[in-house]
Formats: C-alpha cells, structure tokens, sequence
C-alpha cells in the first residue's frame, strides 16, 4: 500500500511562554488542529463550534463520525452559551470536580454542532485542570473539541513525543508540556434528577461522586459486555497490544511466583520469544532475579508500589505502546482491585487484554 502524503510540517511548540500561547490560540480558532496537553492525555484539538475544524479531526484520527467530540473550556463560565439548560445536580459535580479529570453530558445549545455530537442533542463538556491548556483555551476563546490525539484504534498518547508519533504531518502544531500527570482518560458522566451514570470510568471514582447524587451507577456497558453503551466511544474496539495480552487480578504475594512460571512454560514453546511485563517493582525485582540471563527477551515495564493506582494508570499506555516497538509477544499486566481508581485501570486492561483475565488465589 502507497504511504499517505503528508501533508504539512507539524510544528512543536515547548516554550509556550504568552508569545506561543496566543499563536496556538490563533490557530485553534482559524480552524486548524492543534494537540493540547491535558492532566489526562493529550488532546487532538480544533474549533469545536467550526464544521470545517471538526472534519479535520475526525480525518486526522480516523475517527468513525458516530463517536462524539469532547469540548473543552477554560472555565464553567464558558459553557453557558453551548448548553440548553445546566440541572443542579450537573452544577454541584461541576462546582466540585471542575478544573478536573470530568466530562459532564449535557443537552446541547443549538450553536454546537451536530457534527461534533455524532447527531446527539447532547454535548460533552469537559474543564481541564492544567494550567497551560487553559491558557491556550482562554487564547483560542472558542470551545476546542479535543478527542485524545491518537489514531483511532491505539493507545491515547500521555506525552508529545507519542503524538508526532501518530499526527506528525497530520495537524499544525503540538505544545508540548510533558508528560501527563493521569495518564487515563477523563471519566464520562451523566446526570439525570437525583442519579448520575458512569459511561467511562476514570480518575473521579464513583465513590467521590457518590456525596452528590441518590444514586451513581455505572453504564451497564461497563458490567455487562452485551448491553451497548451510552458513550458510542465505548463500543469501538479499543488498543490491544500486537502479542498476547494477560491481566492477572488477586493475591498480589502470588503473583511473582505465578508470572515465574507463566514466562517458563511461554519460553518452552516459543523459546526466542520476548516478554513484555507491566507490574510493580518488587514482582519486576523478583523476576529479574529469577532470569539474569534473559534480560535481553524480558521488557520490563514496572509502575512503583502494588498498591500505587495512580502511577499504574499513568504509565499504562506509554508501556502498552513500548511493548509493541519491542516487538514482545507476550504480555504479563498485574490489574487492581475493582473499587477507586481501579475500576478505570481494569476498564482499560480488559480491553486491552480483549478480556483474557486470570484470578489469581
Ligand atoms: O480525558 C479526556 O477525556 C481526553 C482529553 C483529551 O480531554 N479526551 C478524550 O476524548 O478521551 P475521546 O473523544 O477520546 O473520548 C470521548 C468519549 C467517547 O467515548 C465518546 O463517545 C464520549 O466521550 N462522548 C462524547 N460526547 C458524548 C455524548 N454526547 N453522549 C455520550 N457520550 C459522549
Ligand atoms: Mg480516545
């Protein structure tokens, strides 16, 4: 197949000193993309109230045109003209968890564009909780539909490098503010009388929801894989890794003994294949130990503590995305706990794993 043109020189911009935050607003708003750093991923930003904008992101990403745009605003302010009506359930969680990792469905004013909620009277709403991105919000002054600045079908990128990797030549500029501190994509909600719905879980758990509605409960998308989901997004078929994903779930003691002879019985099949592992340091430890000499076939991808939530869902996709350049063809993740953050780390590993899940006791 014929290598797609490229068509223009992605620019990127690392100052991003005033100077720089208002070229990159001037761009968003002359309708041409732009990726913007978040504190969840980065985003594929343009114009979200331009049909031309909003095109150009769909055909960047590859994108199916169902799937709803996120638009990202500076402040709560900003959303009052893209809206038909804020309830006071919505405003509490918004009062509360904005600037924040939290997208809040709304119904839509009628300046949104269809083309931005894949024809849905509803419009995503989102306040990122990162200085530079509300800068360069504020400098665009229009809402800039963001979807995160991967192709469609990989892992949404957590740093600016793994965005040229996907857009270079694709869109105009990336600004780059390093690595994003929640490495997880925002968690999507829903709020309706006194009852908020989960449709993607993320870094707002349920239980920090839970002082604010009656009710919170998550998608039946989420527990039920036959049920469809409410967020189209979440019925594409996400990233999973070139080799053979396994998530391990229990005992976390056991876990090291297990991965040791999981890799061994893997080695005396394919006895020159890589392996890719996503744990924590001590099982990683452990492992190294175990095999010094085939340091080489191991590539070894550990996030801190077991308990440590937040820095698994940070670096989850930067070493899914590593473990394909190594070529592995086997992967060994350690999941969580379903409850906190974990719920929005398992979310992500089943998928990624197409739901090989092994309980460990
Ligand atoms: O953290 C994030 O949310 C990142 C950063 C860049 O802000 N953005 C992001 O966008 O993850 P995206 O487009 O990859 O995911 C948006 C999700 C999709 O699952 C989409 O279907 C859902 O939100 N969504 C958007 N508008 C919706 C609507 N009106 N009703 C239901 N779901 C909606
Ligand atoms: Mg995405």
């Amino acid at each position: 197949m014929k290598e797609k043109k490229k068509t223009m020189e992605t620019k990127i911009y690392k100052t991003l000193d005033e100077q720089e935050i208002e070229a990159l607003g001037r761009l968003l708003r002359e309708e041409h993309l732009v990726a913007i750093p978040t504190e969840t991923v980065y985003g594929l930003g343009g114009n979200g109230l331009s049909e031309r904008a909003i095109q150009k992101i769909f055909a960047a990403k590859g994108r199916p045109s169902d799937n709803p745009l996120i638009l990202h605003v500076p402040h709560k302010e900003s959303i009052q003209s893209l809206v038909k009506e804020i309830s006071p359930l919505a405003d509490k969680v918004m009062d509360a968890f904005w600037p924040g990792p939290l997208t809040i469905i709304l119904p839509k004013a009628e300046q949104v564009p269809y083309m931005a909620t894949g024809g849905l009277e509803t419009v995503a709403l989102r306040c990122p909780d990162h200085t530079i991105c509300r800068h360069i919000l504020e400098a665009a002054g229009v809402p800039i539909a963001a979807p995160s600045a991967n192709i469609s079908g990989r892992p949404s990128p957590t740093s600016a490098q793994r965005v040229y990797e996907d857009m270079a030549g694709r869109i105009e500029a990336i600004a780059d503010a390093g690595p994003c501190t929640i490495g997880l994509e925002s968690t999507v909600i829903e709020c309706e009388h006194n009852k908020i719905t989960i449709l993607r879980p993320g870094k707002i758990t349920r239980e920090m929801l839970l002082p604010f509605a009656e009710e919170v409960v998550f998608d039946k998308a989420l527990l039920a894989s036959e049920a469809v989901p409410k967020a189209p997004g979440m019925k594409y078929k996400h990233y999973a890794p070139q080799g053979e994903m396994v998530t391990l779930v229990g005992e976390v003691s056991k876990m090291g003994p297990y991965i040791v002879k999981a890799m061994k019985s893997y080695w005396k099949k394919f006895e020159k294949a890589k392996i890719g592992l996503y744990v924590s340091d001590e099982v990683g430890e452990l492992i190294c130990n175990t095999f010094p000499q085939r340091t080489e076939a191991i590539v070894l991808r550990s996030f801190g503590k077991a308990e440590d939530k937040e820095r698994q869902g940070q670096q989850l996709y930067e070493a899914l995305l590593s473990f394909d350049e190594a070529k592995v063809s086997y992967i060994l993740a350690m999941g969580s706990k379903e409850e906190g953050l974990g719920f929005a780390i398992m979310n992500r590993l089943d998928k990624a794993s197409s739901h090989k899940i092994v309980e460990i006791d």
